[in-house]
């Protein structure tokens, strides 16, 4: 039962060394005295008078005499203080060497440190979430691309993409009446070798991802009926997991999401293999992101909770609209958009200002709080009255409780959607609400904002400076004001929800990524940092961004875009910008509906990078947003809104409340569908299905130790060191200085012999056969067998001598005499 004794586990190298160095101290001391215990019973009275000088030496140098307080160890009147300092200090300073011999070595310590770089073998690493499950295999189903054309100043029909040798005819109707298109040799949906080039021909070399390695996760095949195609690989989408939670960045298949602020980078993970304990690199990856800016209408929206047999037909009740400044503090200015290049400057925060001046604006007639001008009576100024202070509120219509929920988050496009105008059959409260509408504020009255907000419409062309932006109204999580439980919805309890406009933009750009390295698998390779890349301040080292430009509009193509060389950017219809940013061009503002990501719906081809990002966004403004809250439990992607989770709705709640987080919610919201739809398929081995153009040797720093030391361990070896110093300097001085040659070695040597007991005796002894300065050999030849009986008194053994008293009062007076 006995149990094996262990080290506690905080047991470092250094302590043990410690502990070693310890054990030697006490070794050091404990052996000497136990040999000299043993030989000092091993001694007789009368032993010869080598014997003597022999023991006497290791019983004097022994610890026994301190012990034990005989004649050597006292110190009481009668020592010289030169020889009493010095006798001390030899004992003392042993004592300091214990200590440093034990301390020193504590304060050794190691830490593991990146090493010189040198280049490294990259190895695919393989993803264990659903998002390598949730992703087709790659190389099974190449690009494809279908564009529109243009006939009869009609809107968009079947036409060829640019660089395509797909021929289109249009057959006019005899009568006139419309027209047919044909497809003689059928429509060519591969993406030809000449884009390929063009739009890839900035990364040659480099880990950064080109358009082309950009793909949906999920990939299948369809028919095409209207372009006569009976097989045609398209992208498909299923939302995977929800990463919103996590404020850190993730590793997935294809991607490196920032979870922290909102974006993926696109890479093919690799880690360099054979390196024992790790290694840490950096590399340049391209990474799309949303931008976002709100601003706050400053209007909430507050309720108060009543319990579910109250709920017939209403979520909540005493829902009303309240100004916090909104109307009453709005600037009576109608802001302007200037129109800067969308590469330039998107102006979010200028777009969203706008959205939610309007907003307010609008809003404000609807509850007659001002007026229009000309309006009631021709001539008036617009906002002659004011009839709002800051905290007053308006009732506003409940949805049905099987249309919107209040306890979550809402983001929609439609402006004003709080006062439900045109809604579906009005509920409870609606009648009792009964606004005048003075100015005869319809839905349509709204349905302008997000176009003026966004700037670019579908019908626009398909350039550099039509740059996509995405503006809505953001209805925050509730923030619960009556001082009670903030998650809990209690029967009872008030809530308040601030609503924001918000406008959302996209941008390309490359930034640096430090990974490290340690253990196997994806679990292994974690991401350090993530910093945007630095330009020079003049921007002429920043990336050079070409653009698919063939005077089509947004709903005929959607162009190819990508990092280009200088001379390819000299092509025919590529136009290119060299910025750190390449903001993605698009629309949000679409005829029909806009493609959308949802459960049903493939996409229409294959060309990911043309218009995931656009997708994304539209789907977030709009179908996370709109969906029915009814199906908030079953159908995606209704848990970004914190209906259905109340960590996602702690999280909203948070960044709801500060103007300057908002923007964040629409960010990670992009982020956690964008991961879901593509993976980026080139990593440092080139791209991933045929290999080709590998990133160029990349630097890695294996991971080695550093020995580490903790100065305040040295402390005791230190002043031993100074303790050494001035011990030399004294020893130097005086046997330079003061006294001369009084500190030779002949001198040394015949104090020694004067203090060698074996000596002593037999020169008191035999004062004719035996001094004090006769050389070591001569007189161990001499006297050094003759028996000396020490007892209380020494004699000569052999002659018994009796005048012992005598002997010891002249050998006192003897070595007083030659001391001095
Ligand atoms: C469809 O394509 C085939 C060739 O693949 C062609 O023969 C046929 O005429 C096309 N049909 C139409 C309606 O264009
Ligand atoms: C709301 O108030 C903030 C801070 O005072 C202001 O920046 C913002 O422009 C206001 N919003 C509107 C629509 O006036
Ligand atoms: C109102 O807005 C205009 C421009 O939009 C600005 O010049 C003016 O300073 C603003 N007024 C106030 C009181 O903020
Ligand atoms: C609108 O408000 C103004 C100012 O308060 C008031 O004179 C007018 O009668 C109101 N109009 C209606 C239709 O209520
Ligand atoms: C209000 O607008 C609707 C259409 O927006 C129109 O049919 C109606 O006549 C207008 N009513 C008044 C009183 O102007
Ligand atoms: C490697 O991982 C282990 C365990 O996760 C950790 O203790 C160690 O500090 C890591 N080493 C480096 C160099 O990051
Ligand atoms: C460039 O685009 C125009 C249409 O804007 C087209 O007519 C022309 O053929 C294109 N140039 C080349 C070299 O393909
Ligand atoms: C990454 O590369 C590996 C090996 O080349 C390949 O099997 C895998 O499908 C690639 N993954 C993606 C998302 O491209």
């Amino acid at each position: 039962m006995s149990s094996i004794p262990r080290l506690p586990d905080e047991l470092t190298v250094a302590h043990v060394a410690g502990i070693i160095a310890a054990s030697m101290v006490v070794i050091r001391l404990l052996c000497p005295a136990v040999i000299t215990y043993i030989m000092a019973g091993q001694l007789k009275d009368t032993e010869t008078a080598s014997t003597w000088t022999l023991a006497s030496a290791s019983l004097v140098s022994s610890i026994w005499p301190t012990l034990l307080r005989t004649d050597s160890a006292r110190s009481g009147g009668g020592v010289r203080t030169t020889i009493m300092v010095a006798c001390k200090a030899i004992p003392l300073l042993g004592l300091m060497c214990a200590i440093a011999g034990v301390v020193t070595p504590l304060g050794l310590g190691e830490e593991p440190t990146a090493l010189a770089p040198r280049t490294a073998t990259f190895e695919y690493v393989k993803d264990d979430s659903v998002y390598r499950l949730g992703t087709s295999p790659r190389g099974k189903h190449p690009l494809s691309r279908l564009c529109n054309g243009e006939h009869l100043g009609g809107s968009a029909v079947v036409g060829p993409c640019p660089y395509s040798n797909t021929e289109v005819v249009y057959v006019d109707n005899p009568d006139r009446s419309g027209f047919r298109v044909e497809l003689p040799n059928g429509y060519n949906t591969s993406v030809p070798q000449e884009p390929r080039e063009i739009f890839s021909s900035g990364i040659s070399g480099s880990t950064v991802s080109s358009f082309f390695d950009i793909e949906w996760r999920q990939v299948t095949r369809q028919t095409s009926p209207s372009f006569n195609i009976t097989e045609l690989a398209v992208g498909m989408f299923r939302p995977l997991d929800t990463l919103t939670l996590q404020d850190q960045y993730r590793l997935v298949e294809g991607l490196i999401i920032d979870a922290k602020a909102g974006g993926i980078g696109f890479r093919n993970h690799t880690v360099p293999v054979a390196l024992g304990r790790g290694a840490t690199w950096e590399e340049d990856i391209l990474f799309i992101e949303p931008s976002t800016a709100c601003v706050n209408t400053n209007l909430t929206l507050d309720f108060e909770m009543i319990s579910k047999s109250d709920k017939i037909s209403n979520t909540v009740g005493d829902l009303v609209l309240t100004d916090r400044g909104g109307f009453s503090q709005l600037n009576t200015t109608l802001p302007t958009l200037e129109s800067v290049d969308g590469q330039t400057d998107p102006d979010l925060q200028q777009r969203a200002y706008t959205a939610a001046w309007l907003n307010n604006a609008v809003t404000m007639l609807y509850l007659n709080v001002t007026n229009e001008k000309n309006k009631p009576v021709k001539g008036m100024k617009s906002f002659s009255y004011l009839d709002s202070a800051p905290g007053k509120t308006f009732p506003m219509p409940v949805a049905a409780y099987s249309r919107e929920r209040y306890e979550g988050l809402r983001l929609s496009t439609e402006f004003g959607n709080y006062l439900r105008l045109g809604a579906e059959a009005p509920s409870l409260s609606r009648g009792a609400l009964n606004y005048s509408n003075p100015f005869n504020i319809s839905k349509a009255d709204f349905t302008d904002i997000p176009s003026i907000c966004a700037g670019t419409t579908y019908r626009d062309r398909a350039n550099i400076s039509n740059i996509y932006v995405a503006c809505g109204l953001l209805r925050g999580a509730p923030e619960r004001v009556d001082g009670g439980d903030p998650m809990l919805f209690e029967k009872g309890s008030k809530w308040s929800s601030p609503l924001y406009t918000c406008a959302s933009s996209l941008r390309a750009t490359i930034k640096t990524v430090h990974f490290s390295v340690n253990g196997t698998g994806i679990a292994g390779l974690n991401v350090l940092r993530v910093a945007p890349k630095t330009y020079a301040a003049d921007g002429s080292d920043a990336p050079l961004w070409g653009l698919e430009d063939w005077g089509l509009r947004l709903d005929q193509f959607s162009p190819i875009w990508g990092l280009v060389s200088p001379e390819m950017a000299k092509k025919p219809n590529v136009t290119s910008v060299r910025k750190p940013h390449f903001n993605l061009i698009g629309t949000s503002i679409e005829a029909g509906l806009p493609s959308l990501l949802n459960l049903e719906d493939t996409q229409s081809d294959n060309l990911a990078g043309a218009s995931f990002a656009q997708t994304v966004m539209n789907t977030v403004f709009k179908v996370v947003a709109e969906a029915s809250d009814a199906d908030t439990w079953g159908v995606w992607p209704t848990d970004l809104k914190g209906l259905g989770n109340l960590s996602m709705f702690r999280r909203w709640q948070a960044l709801s409340q500060d103007s300057a987080l908002v923007p964040q919610i629409i960010n990670l919201m992009w982020t956690n569908i964008a991961a879901s739809a593509v993976v980026g398929t080139r990593g440092v081995l080139g791209e991933v299905n045929s290999g080709i153009n590998p990133a160029g040797p990349i630097p890695v720093r294996p991971i080695g130790n550093r020995i580490t030391y903790d100065v305040r361990y040295g402390i005791p070896a230190a002043l031993l060191l100074s303790w050494l110093g001035v011990i030399v300097v004294a020893a130097v001085c005086c046997s330079t200085c003061c006294g001369g040659g009084r500190t030779g070695f002949a001198e040394l040597r015949r104090r020694i012999q004067q203090v060698s007991v074996g000596r002593v005796f037999t020169t008191f002894l035999h004062p004719e056969e035996s001094t004090l300065t006769m050389s070591a050999k001569q007189w161990a030849q001499e006297n050094g067998k003759r028996p000396i009986m020490v007892d209380a008194f020494a004699s000569n053994a052999s002659k018994l001598y009796t005048g012992s008293a005598t002997l010891a009062i002249r050998a006192v007076e003897f070595l007083n005499r030659r001391a001095i």
